[in-house]
C-alpha cells in the first residue's frame, strides 16, 4: 500500500514537499482545539492498511505534543500499517543530564513518549551532545539527517572566501563537516553559558581571518545570545559582519530582530523550522530517510 503523509497544523509545506519528492499522497488531518482549549483530531483521508507518516516539527513542543499523539493514535486505531514521524527539528535534546538536584533528564521523558506513540522517527542534526545516539533514548528505530551538505552548497553559491566558525565546543561537530564539505577554514570558539540569556564567547586569533566573510554555524539558535556575544566579538576585533546560519531557527521571543541588530550581516537557516529566514531546503534529503525508514525506493 502507498504511505501517505499527514501535515500538522504548520507543516504543510514541509509535508507537501516530502510528499512530492516521495511521489506519495498527502492527506487530509483535522487538528483544532476545543472552546475549552482541550485538542481535537481527525483523520480525512483513507488510512487502512497504509504507512502513515505524519510530519510535526517541535520547536515550541508543550503545545504540539498532545495533538500529535493523539493524531498518531487516531491514524493507528483507524487501520494505518505503521505510523512514522518527521520531526524536521526536534525538542528536548538540550536537557540531556540531571544538571541540579530535583531536575529531571527530560530528553528522555519526551522521547520516551515520542517511542510510545511511533513505529519510527525522522529528523535533521538533533542536539547530540552528552546523549551520543538517539537509540540512547528513542526506543524506536531513528534516521538523523545531516543538513551540512545543503549548508555546505548554500555556501558556496552564495559567499566567496567563507571562513566557517562555530560558537562554541558542541557546535564543532557540525561546522566541521560543513567546513570540509564547502572546503572552507574553520575556527571553533569556546562559550561559557551563565544563565539561560547570560552566554560569555572567547575569542582567539581572528586577526588570520581579518580578510575573510565569517559565517558563524550553530545547529539551535533560540535566545540568540550564543550568536550575539560572537557577532560582538568578531566585530571588535575588526571582522566583517558575519553571516550566520541556524540549522534549526527556534528564535525565541525578539531573538531575531536582537541579532539583526547586534550586526548579523544575514541571517539564513534551513527550513526546518518556518522562519522568514529560511534559505536552505531540507526536504529531499528527509525524503531519503523516509524511504530508509518505509524501506521503498527513492523516486
Ligand atoms: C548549545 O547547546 C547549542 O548548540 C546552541 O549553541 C544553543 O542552543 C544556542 O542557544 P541560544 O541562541 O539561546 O544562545
Amino acid at each position: 500500500m502507498t504511505p501517505l503523509v499527514l501535515a500538522m497544523p504548520g507543516n504543510e509545506a514541509m509535508a507537501g514537499q516530502l510528499a512530492l519528492a516521495l511521489g506519495v499522497e498527502l492527506g487530509m488531518a483535522t487538528v483544532r482545539r476545543f472552546p475549552d482549549g482541550e485538542s481535537y483530531v481527525r483523520v480525512e483521508s483513507a488510512v487502512q492498511g497504509r504507512p502513515v507518516v505524519i510530519v510535526c516539527t517541535l520547536d515550541r513542543p508543550d503545545d504540539k505534543l498532545i495533538p500529535l499523539l493523539l493524531l498518531a493514535a487516531a491514524a493507528r486505531e483507524n487501520g494505518a500499517a505503521d505510523v512514522g514521524l518527521v520531526a524536521p527539528y526536534l525538542a528536548y535534546m538540550r536537557q540531556d543530564v540531571r544538571f541540579h538536584p530535583g531536575e529531571t533528564v527530560s530528553a528522555q521523558h519526551f522521547a520516551t513518549w515520542l517511542s510510545r506513540g511511533f513505529d519510527w522517527l525522522a529528523t535533521v542534526d538533533p542536539h547530540l551532545h552528552r546523549i551520543a545516539d538517539l537509540s540512547q533514548v528513542y526506543a524506536i528505530p531513528t534516521r538523523r539527517v545531516h543538513a551540512a551538505s545543503a549548508v555546505a552548497a548554500w555556501l558556496r553559491a552564495h559567499v566567496t572566501r567563507p571562513v566557517l566558525v562555530g560558537p562554541d565546543e558542541e557546535s564543532g561537530q557540525w561546522v566541521a563537516d560543513v567546513a570540509q564539505r564547502a572546503e572552507a577554514p574553520l575556527v571553533v570558539l569556546c562559550k561559557i553559558r551563565k544563565g539561560d540569556r547570560d552566554v560569555e564567547v572567547s575569542v582567539p586569533d581572528v586577526d588570520r581571518w581579518r580578510d575573510y566573510t565569517p559565517v558563524l554555524v550553530d545547529d539551535i539558535v533560540s535566545t540568540g545570545r550564543t550568536m550575539i556575544e560572537t557577532i560582538g566579538h568578531l566585530r571588535r576585533a575588526g571582522m566583517a559582519a558575519p553571516i550566520c546560519i541556524a540549522i534549526h531557527a527556534v528564535f525565541s521571543g525578539s531573538a531575531a530582530r536582537e541579532l539583526e541588530s547586534a550586526g548579523a550581516g544575514r541571517v539564513v537557516s534551513c527550513d526546518t523550522v518556518v522562519h522568514p529566514s529560511n534559505a536552505i531546503s531540507i526536504a529531499h534529503d528527509l525524503a531519503s530517510a523516509v524511504c530508509e525508514l518505509l524501506q521503498i525506493p527513492r523516486t
